[in-house]
C-alpha cells in the first residue's frame, strides 16, 4: 500500500513538473521575485528586505522535527556557486511554482508525508514546506541537490566506471591537484548502484586500493570512503609511460566484469585522466572494444600544454565518449557532470520514469522532547521535458522526491498478521534491504555478499511479508 501511495505522490509531482515545463515558454529577460530560503526574513543595512528575500511566515512544526516551516508554500535554495538570478534559474523557479499546489494537496491527503521536493538540473532546490536555510559558518551553502544520492540515482543509469589516472613524472603540482579533484568529483557522482575502480599508472600499473584489485566494487558509502581517502596518487616518479598495457588492463576489467556478472552491466566507462598520451592505442581498442564500443572512454586532458592532446581526443572520439580539457580547478565540476548526461542519454530519451529508493540512512528527529535517530529512505523520480523540440535528444528537467520513514513502511505489516516467528522486510528495486528486524545499515552489504545475483534483479519495488 505504501508503495502505491508513494508512487502516487511521485507521479503527481512528476506530472505537474513536466506539464509546467511544457506550457512555459523560456524567457531570457524574465524577472521573477521568488522566496530564496537563504534570504527570506533578512534586511539589508538600510532596513529594507533583501532582493529575493521578503517576509516569509514560519512556524515551529512538530511533524517536521520542530523546525520552523511554512506549510502553505515551498521555497527555493540555490547553491552559493550558482547565480540566483541566472535566466535558467529564474525560468525554472517560475515554471515550477505550479508544484506548490501539488505539494500542499499531497500533504493534506496524506498527513504522514514529510519533505517533498524538486531538485532541478539547473541547480535550484524547491523544498516543501518552506524553511529558512542557515548557511554554514563561512556564509556559504554548499548543498547542491544535483550531488545528492537521490538525485544522482534517479537522474542517471547505473554505471561501471574505471578511473585511469596518470601519475607519471609530468603530473605534478597543479596538474596533480586538478587530477585528484577530478577523481573526487567523479566519485561524488557515483551512487550505490554504481561500480568503480581506480588504476594509477606511471611506468607500471597499480591499483590505488589493492583490495579492489582487478574487480569493480560497488560504489556504496564505505567503499567510496576507502577510495576517496586512498584515491590520491602520490607516486610522481617515472617517465611518461607507454600506457597501452594499462588501457588494455582497464578494458579487460570491464569486459571481465560483464562476463562474471559483476558490475552494473548497463553503462561502462573508462575515465582517462592524463596530461597527454604518446599514442592512441588503436590496436588495443580494436581488439577489446570495437566494433560494439560497449565501453565508452572519456578523456580529461589536464594542464595547459596541448602537445599530446591529439591522441587523447582520438581515444575519446573513437570510443563513444568525449574529450575535455581541464586547465583550472574551477573547470572540474561542470566538465565532470557532462559525462553523466552522456551516460544517461538513453534513459532520458526513453523517458524512463523509474522510481528509486535510496539506501536507508539515519536522520535525527525530535520525538517526545528528545532527539532520536530514525531510519529514513528517500524516494525519487526523474522528470523530463515533454516539449516536441527536445524529444529526439531528451532533456532532464530534474528529480522530484520525498523522504519516507521506514517506520511508516513497516506499519503496513502489522505484527498480528505475521504470526510468532514471522517478520516483514522490505527490498528496493535494486535489491537493497530497506528494513528488516535486525537491520543495521550494514546488514544489506552482507546481503549482497551472499546474494550478489540479486542485484538489480528486482525490477519493481516489492514488499515481502
Ligand atoms: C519576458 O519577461 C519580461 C520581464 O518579466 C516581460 O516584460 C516580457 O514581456 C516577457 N517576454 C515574453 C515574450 O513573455
Amino acid at each position: 500500500a505504501i508503495c502505491v501511495k508513494t508512487c502516487f505522490v511521485m507521479n503527481r509531482l512528476a506530472e505537474a513538473a513536466e506539464d509546467a515545463d511544457y506550457y512555459h515558454d523560456y524567457n531570457d529577460t524574465l524577472e521573477f521575485e521568488y522566496y530564496n530560503s537563504m534570504l527570506i526574513n533578512t534586511l539589508d543595512e538600510d532596513g529594507n528586505p533583501m532582493p529575493l528575500g521578503g517576509e516569509f511566515a514560519l512556524e515551529e512544526n512538530e511533524h517536521f522535527n520542530k523546525i520552523p516551516v511554512n506549510t502553505q508554500q515551498s521555497n527555493i535554495q540555490v547553491p552559493t556557486n550558482v547565480y540566483n538570478k541566472d535566466p535558467d534559474i529564474v525560468n525554472g523557479v517560475y515554471m515550477s511554482e505550479a508544484l506548490n499546489d501539488v505539494f500542499i494537496d499531497n500533504f493534506q491527503k496524506d498527513p504522514t508525508l514529510t519533505w517533498q521536493y524538486f531538485g532541478s538540473a539547473s541547480g535550484f532546490f524547491r523544498l516543501y514546506p518552506g524553511i529558512q536555510w542557515i548557511p554554514d559558518e563561512n556564509g556559504v551553502v554548499t548543498f547542491d541537490c544535483r550531488k545528492r544520492n537521490w538525485y544522482i540515482q534517479a537522474a542517471t543509469s547505473p554505471k561501471d566506471v574505471v578511473i585511469v589516472v596518470d601519475v607519471s613524472g609530468s603530473m605534478k603540482g597543479l596538474r596533480l591537484t586538478i587530477a585528484k579533484h577530478t577523481i573526487n568529483t567523479i566519485l561524488d557522482t557515483l551512487g550505490e548502484n554504481d561500480f568503480v575502480n581506480i588504476i594509477a599508472y606511471s611506468d607500471y600499473v597499480r591499483y590505488v586500493e589493492p583490495c579492489f584489485k582487478g574487480t569493480l566494487v560497488q560504489a556504496d558509502l564505505d567503499n567510496r570512503e576507502v577510495t576517496e581517502t586512498r584515491g590520491k596518487p602520490s607516486n610522481t616518479q617515472g617517465k611518461h609511460a607507454n600506457c597501452a598495457l594499462r588501457v588494455c588492463v582497464c578494458v579487460c576489467v570491464c569486459v571481465q566484469a560483464t562476463a562474471l556478472g559483476q558490475g552494473s552491466l548497463c553503462n561502462q566507462a573508462i575515465m582517462l585522466i592524463t596530461d597527454g598520451a604518446m599514442e592512441d592505442y588503436k590496436d588495443v581498442f580494436e581488439e577489446f572494444n570495437w566494433p560494439e564500443r560497449r565501453v565508452r572512454v572519456f578523456t580529461y586532458l589536464i594542464g595547459r600544454e596541448m602537445t599530446f592532446a591529439d591522441s587523447v581526443k582520438w581515444i575519446a572520439c573513437n570510443n563513444k565518449g568525449y574529450y575535455t580539457h581541464i586547465s583550472t580547478l574551477a573547470d572540474v565540476q561542470e566538465n565532470v557532470m557532462e559525462y553523466l548526461h552522456v551516460l544517461s542519454r538513453p534513459m532520458v530519451i526513453n523517458h524512463d520514469h523509474d522510481i528509486i529508493w535510496t539506501e536507508a540512512y539515519m536522520d535525527s528527529v525530535v520525538s517526545d522532547q528528545a532527539q532520536s535517530l530514525l531510519l529514513m529512505t528517500s524516494v525519487a523520480m526523474p522528470v523530463f521535458s515533454k516539449k516536441k523540440e527536445t524529444l529526439s535528444h531528451g532533456i532532464l528537467l530534474g528529480v522530484v522526491g520525498t523522504d519516507v520513514a521506514l517506520r511508516e513502511l513497516m506499519r503496513l505489516a502489522p505484527r498480528y498478521k505475521l504470526g510468532i516467528h514471522g517478520y516483514a522486510y522490505l527490498l528496493t528495486n535494486n535489491g537493497y534491504i530497506l528494513s528488516h528486524p535486525d537491520l543495521r545499515p550494514l546488514v544489506q552489504r552482507f546481503f549482497f555478499l551472499f546474494f550478489p545475483s540479486c542485484y538489480r534483479r528486482f525490477k519493481h519495488w516489492m514488499c515481502f511479508v
